[in-house]
């Protein structure tokens, strides 16, 4: 069983958008604001425009194709977002985007003209990979934190991101938060191996866990690695190892859920023989329960110190992302379920454990995700790979529940002109929405 959209064509146009900024073994390298984020944004923005939608670009770069619908008034929103990590796959984000270009072409091509307008979003910097904190764009969208700021966040590469968003001409003119969302709905991989691992079709997603994102700067003294006694030493790279492993001893006590990883530590001048100077490193906790998550906060802050007075160094830390768990609208989280084990699917409800746009959107709109599975549970890894049959389900899901949502304006006729598609006539929304 199956919906009005087509599988295929979405397939083809991730696999389009994966050539650009594709690393020499596959996966692909598209950094936010970075030239290779401009040349998929052009790529996308000519799909959005190609496929009739009214394109707006926001001032954090933010790109919204519009479908208008026969009635004014808030969107149906389907987003997610273009950039990856320096080592990502092709379907972590670009599947929420590209799938949403899928739906109102497909509408297009069915002849469905709708009552609400649909929008399809790319948000700016969703990783936060390149610039923290990660769903920047989505962040800013709802008024979470203000324009100005976000502009002069600096990259990992010491950029500043309102001079790089200009350089790939995607510092936009129109107003924050111009489209309003009636609701929000993001399709992404799981980007984890339980569904796979269960052989179910959707994972329906009940709300995505909470974020810390903390920068370790630790300082010492560099000296001579074979003449400088153990005692004597500030060495801030031993400093950094033991809160790395400290890191995996808080989380291991803690249990359950909760992760943590030291996922980037740089050390300087990083020569064999010289005890280093300065470490920095970084340490991403996150847990669904917010108690819990303060919890091993407080266990970091406290190995820091400790850690930091026995090696005889400064620590300093500054807060790169802090995002509490967030849960999803119940009932749009009932009509994903609803939706997919109507179409035949099975079905899962589960925590996201990456960081989504829609936990932003989530702040001023019912939002809600579907997630269908990653092989072998793989995700910020080239190796990232969801199954077509997977990609046409969770598409199916998100076709049929975003024309329940905006509502279906007339039967369909092919060919009908979306300019003059206001007839008035209205059909329950909840009528049968499979194609014919
Ligand atoms: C961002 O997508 C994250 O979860 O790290
Ligand atoms: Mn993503
Ligand atoms: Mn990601």
């Amino acid at each position: 069983m199956g919906s009005f959209a087509k599988a295929e064509r979405l397939l083809a146009r991730l696999q389009a958008l994966g050539e650009v900024g594709a690393l020499p073994g596959g996966g692909v390298c598209r950094l936010a604001l970075s030239q290779a984020d401009g040349a998929g944004r052009d790529l996308v923005c000519g799909w959005m425009r190609a496929a009739g939608l009214d394109v707006i670009v926001d001032g954090i770069g933010n790109i919204f194709g519009t479908r208008p619908g026969t009635q004014p008034g808030p969107s149906v929103m389907i987003g997610s977002h273009i950039d990856t990590v320096a080592t990502g796959g092709i379907y972590d984000g670009n599947l929420g985007v590209l799938a949403g270009l899928e739906v109102v072409e497909a509408l297009d091509d069915a002849g469905i003209a709708t009552l609400k307008p649909i929008t399809v979003a790319a948000f700016t910097n969703e990783e936060g990979a390149r610039f923290a904190p990660d769903m920047l764009g989505s962040l800013v969208h709802v008024g979470g934190l203000d324009l100005g700021t976000a502009l002069d966040i600096v990259s990992i590469d010491g950029a500043r991101l309102g001079d790089e968003l200009a350089a790939i001409s995607y510092a936009g003119t129109a107003p924050l938060g111009a489209i309003r969302a009636a609701a929000y709905l993001e399709y992404h991989i799981e980007q984890g191996p339980v569904l796979e691992a269960e052989g179910t079709d959707i994972g329906v997603v009940e709300g995505v866990q909470g974020i810390s994102w903390t920068e370790v700067t630790l300082s010492g003294r560099s000296s001579h690695a074979g003449a400088t006694p153990m005692r004597l030493r500030h060495d801030a790279g031993l400093a950094a190892a033991r809160i790395a492993a400290g890191v995996g001893e808080i989380v291991r006590g803690i249990g359950g859920d909760m992760v943590g990883t030291v996922g980037s530590l740089k050390l300087s001048p990083g020569l064999v023989n010289v005890i280093a100077e300065k470490a920095v490193l970084t340490v991403d906790l996150r847990h669904p329960d917010e108690a819990t998550l303060r919890q091993a906060e407080a266990k970091l802050a406290a190995l820091i110190a400790t850690v930091a007075a026995a090696e005889t160094v400064t620590a300093s830390t500054r807060t790169l992302a802090r995002f509490e768990p967030v849960a999803f609208d119940k009932a749009l989280v009932g009509s994903v379920e609803a939706t997919a084990r109507a179409l035949g699917l099975s079905t899962r409800r589960l925590y996201s454990g990456a960081g989504h746009d829609a936990q932003m959107l989530a702040r001023t709109c019912p939002a809600a995700m579907i997630f269908v599975p990653s092989v072998d549970g793989l995700s910020h890894n080239v190796r990232e790979l969801t199954q077509p049959g997977d990609i046409a389900n969770g598409l199916d899901v998100l076709a049929t529940l975003a024309l329940d949502l905006a509502g279906r304006a007339n039967a369909a006729v092919v060919g009908i002109s979306r300019a003059n598609a206001a007839t008035g006539e209205t059909t329950d929304s909840n009528a049968n929405l499979k194609e014919s």
